[in-house]
């Protein structure tokens, strides 16, 4: 089939995940990091990555962006192979990488930080103001450096720069990390407005308590490998499950 009519794929593609990584391996140096990551992240909702530290998960999101290079295994998002595009092509095809550490330009305004990071021209104001209907403290500091804000807020800004255009896949890294409860209460407050719109969101966290209402699918990670896939929910009522595959990173994060 050649030239398939793309009418009579509809039915199909719109069940398949939008993204999976297939037997993936990543090389550091002489580092062998991951070791076969198999990961699936349906369209929509929101999918969490959790793991104990050094698992791999920041390596993974760094594959996905092709920060990492993959040296084995497939990459294949929104019907497109991806494992050996540049990461600004990957951009282009619709992800979003906010990574650990609240990547803002300090000597900017938060206004100059979101105008720089809108590719397709100038700021969409309604989107702006959606925005900032979640984060209201951007709309404080708009014309403020954005290196003055306080960590919570410079994590607002950094989510803020990923979706001031709509993206397929927002990708994030330990967004809670360092911060007060009340922050975490926005960022929750945030993720389920973008979980309403059409954007599906890979988010990587050891925070349990904030992502079991959030999640929609859970995998785990362990010495570079998903070792657990599923449901939230079903992760969520399995005590037992929960101390098999997250008891030490729970505790070491207490
Ligand atoms: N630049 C690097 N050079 C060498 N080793 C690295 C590098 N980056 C990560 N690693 C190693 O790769 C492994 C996985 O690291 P990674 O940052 O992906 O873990 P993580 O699951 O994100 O951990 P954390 O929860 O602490 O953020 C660790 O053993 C780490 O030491
Ligand atoms: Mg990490």
């Amino acid at each position: 089939m050649e030239h398939p009519n793309p009418n009579m794929l509809k039915p199909e593609t719109a069940s398949e995940p939008l993204l999976t990584l297939s037997g993936v391996h990543t090389h550091i140096g002489q580092y062998h990091i991951l070791q076969g990551v198999d990961l699936v992240v349906p369209r929509g909702g929101l999918s969490i990555l959790l793991g104990r530290n050094g698992a791999g998960k920041t390596t993974t999101l760094r594959t996905i962006m092709g920060l990492w290079k993959a040296s084995a295994g497939s990459i294949h998002f929104d019907g497109r192979d991806i494992t050996k595009l540049a990461t600004p092509d990957i951009a282009r095809a619709g992800i979003a990488y906010v990574p650990e550490s609240m990547a803002v330009f300090s000597d900017l305004t938060v206004r100059e930080n979101l105008y720089l990071a809108a590719r397709n021209g100038p700021l969409d104001r309604a989107r702006v103001d959606w925005i900032c209907g979640f984060f209201p403290a951007l709309k404080k500091f708009w014309n403020y450096p954005a290196g003055n804000l306080s960590g919570g807020q410079k994590q607002m800004v950094a989510i803020a720069r990923a979706i001031v255009e709509p993206r397929k896949l927002l990708l994030v890294d330990e967004p809670t990390k360092g911060l007060a409860p009340a922050i975490i209460q926005s960022l929750i407050a945030a993720f389920r407005e973008l979980k309403a719109t059409d954007t599906t969101i890979l988010l990587v966290e050891q925070n349990f308590n904030f992502v079991r209402s959030l999640g929609d699918t859970v995998s785990v990670m362990d010495d570079g490998r998903v070792v657990h896939a599923g449901a939230m929910a079903a992760l969520a009522d399995d005590g037992a499950l929960q101390q098999r595959l997250l008891g030490l990173s729970l505790d070491s994060h207490q």
